[in-house]
């Protein structure tokens, strides 16, 4: 089941609601592969009916040219999210449906979380994400939201974000979902050739590094050792090789105890630019 429109989607939940079943979102740009699906599958174990949003959201593209080239692959989606059955239903809206007349981005205060790393290079994206996120919450009101550590970043910032609006929303966090050697599943892998598929397993294999060695090790020296290694590999582009701690996304200098880190990667192939992050305590 597809809805194109908040009326008719809530004409759909509305029942769900009043029987106290339990509603999960999976809000999705589209493009769907099996990191989406993961998130579906989780959602699907803690709630009776699952919405899975599809929406490239243009206020998250600080970039005009990066939003037109976004993948669309509507049909495919459609067909992929059938073959669950009546459980999981489609939002699918315009821009109007969702924005109004006012296709503007909200500003937040995150706090800081959205400084470092993706914040750094994308100037007002998370400001977008947390404006669209909010919009789906109201549109959908579900019990339950899922969003993948794959974009670790975003998670946090949505966290903060039902926090700052008091929102009634459990904001579920999903392990990340990998290819069988470890690169991180992302529409953008599609646009990799084999080669470039396996030079950019680097990538995973530095954040191993980093997590086998961080007992070990300082910060500098292993965020050191990972550039040395990006230093190798003409083909990959380092962007960013930075750890930083879990709860506050401030990059790192010393460890502190008791606290959690997390390391950051950004980097290019060949004009592809893919993201990664790992736990390493
Ligand atoms: P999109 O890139 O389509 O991702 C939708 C969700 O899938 C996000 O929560 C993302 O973290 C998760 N995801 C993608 N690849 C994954 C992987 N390999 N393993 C686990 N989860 C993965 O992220 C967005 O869209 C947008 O910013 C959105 C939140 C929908 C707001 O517009």
């Amino acid at each position: 089941m597809i809805f194109h429109d908040q009326r008719t989607l809530n004409q759909h939940l509305t029942p769900f609601r009043t029987a106290g079943d339990s509603i999960g979102l999976v809000p999705t740009m589209g493009a769907l592969h099996s990191g989406h699906t993961s998130l579906i599958d989780s959602a699907l174990k803690d709630n009776v009916l699952i919405v899975v949003s599809i929406f490239v959201n243009p206020t998250q593209f600080n970039k005009a040219e990066d939003l037109k080239k976004y993948p669309r692959t509507m049909e495919a989606d459609q067909a992929l999210l059938a073959a669950y059955g009546d459980r999981v239903c489609v939002y699918a809206p315009n821009v109007e449906d969702l924005y109004g007349d006012n296709v503007a981005a909200r500003s937040f205060d995150f706090g800081g979380i959205e400084i470092a790393m993706e914040g750094a290079f994308r100037p007002g994206h998370f400001d977008g994400v947390g404006t669209v996120v909010s919009l789906l919450f109201q549109a959908v009101n579900p019990n339950k939201a899922y969003f993948g550590e794959k974009d670790f970043q975003q998670l946090q910032i949505i966290r903060k974000m039902v926090e700052l609006d008091a929102l009634d929303v459990e904001v579920v966090g999903c392990p990340i979902a990998r290819s069988e050697k470890g690169l991180a599943l992302s529409s953008r892998n599609k646009r990799l050739n084999q080669d470039q598929l396996d030079h950019a397993l680097l990538i995973y294999r530095c954040l191993i590094a980093a997590q086998q060695n961080f007992e070990k090790q300082s910060i500098l020296i292993l965020q050191d050792q990972a550039r040395t290694l990006f230093a190798t590999q003409d083909e990959l582009d380092l962007e960013y090789f930075i750890i930083a701690d879990a709860k506050t996304l401030q990059p790192a200098t010393k460890k502190q105890e008791k606290s959690q880190y997390r390391a950051f990667v950004a980097a290019h192939i060949d004009g592809v630019r893919l993201i990664d992050n790992m736990a390493l305590n």
